[in-house]
């Protein structure tokens, strides 16, 4: 996929790198093309990737990686023109602000950054995602030997897949554990993690009592595992699927009743 990457610092690297690494087309849309840092990031990617200036790398792409700092997007947003008429963008930002107790959200109360997002580059189909993991972890998304599941949000549902696939490359062993074991469990799963009111009727009755087994895979836990690393692997996964960093209700109640399962053996 051709792939333009808005900003090429923490998490653009990050990102970049590893899009880069499966094979997709990476071009970085910077300021500065030819500075120092631009290039030495190109040379660690093994000149798997190239830089431009942001309205360059958007109208060469289909999926256009917006990870400038807040107060710079609409900016970079509006430098792009009509580049990205009809492109997918993923928007990692987080409107960040520095207040009198320090880092604080500058909007987010009442409208999303999303949204305001979505209103700069109309013409284009705007998904929230990656944004509530620091950038260490887009580039190795793995938590004591667990990988972590990443959120996408956006209203094109025609599109979404696609997203899904390319966020799903960051961490495909994780993605793929969970949808399997979803699907098993719960095949009509896609439509209940749409929105916690489907989350509320997926009941545990509708779905049937979770096995060990099942509960070993969902907390990435070999069988046998101890009740203090089956606390750290709950810990580690709550704090990726937690409705409160941004994570369905759905799959948080799934890893919670995972935890119950193996505690309750442990206690028999
Ligand atoms: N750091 C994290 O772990 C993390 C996690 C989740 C989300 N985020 C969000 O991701 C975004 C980027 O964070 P970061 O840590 O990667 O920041 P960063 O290291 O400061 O990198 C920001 C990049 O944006 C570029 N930039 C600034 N203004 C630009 C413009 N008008 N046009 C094009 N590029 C421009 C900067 O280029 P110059 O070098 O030319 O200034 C720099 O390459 C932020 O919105 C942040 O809230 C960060």
């Amino acid at each position: 996929m051709k792939l333009a990457i808005i900003g090429a610092g923490n998490v653009g690297g990050a990102l970049g790198a590893n899009w880069a690494q499966k094979g997709h087309d990476v071009f970085f849309g910077v300021r500065d093309p030819k500075a120092e840092k631009t290039q030495a990031l190109l040379r660690a990617i093994g000149g798997k990737a190239r830089a431009g200036s942001a309205a360059e790398a958007a109208a060469s792409a289909d999926v256009i990686v917006l990870s400038t700092p807040w107060p710079a997007t609409e900016a970079a947003i509006r430098s792009m023109g009509d580049n990205i008429k009809g492109k997918i963008i993923l928007d990692a930002v987080n409107p960040l602000t520095r207040g009198p107790d320090g880092i604080a959200l500058e909007i987010g109360h009442s409208i999303s950054a999303g949204e305001k997002v979505q209103g700069w580059a109309a013409g284009a189909s705007v998904f929230k995602t990656l944004n509530t993991t620091g950038f260490g972890n887009m580039a190795n998304p793995v938590f004591n030997g667990v990988k972590s599941v990443m959120f996408v949000a956006g209203d094109d549902a025609t599109n979404k897949p696609k997203v899904i696939d390319l966020i799903g490359e960051l961490d495909n062993d994780s993605r793929q554990l969970l949808m399997a074991y979803l699907d098993r469990r719960e095949p009509r799963w896609r439509e209940h993690a749409q929105g916690d009111a489907g989350a509320r009727q997926a009941s545990s009755a509708t779905r049937g009592k979770m096995t060990e087994e099942e509960a070993y895979q969902i907390l990435g836990l070999q069988p046998g595992a101890g009740a203090q690393e089956i606390g750290r692997a709950h810990r580690s996964l709550m704090k990726k699927l937690h409705p409160d960093q941004g994570g369905s209700t759905y799959l948080a109640a799934r890893v919670n009743e995972a935890k119950e399962v193996l505690l309750r053996t442990h206690r028999n």
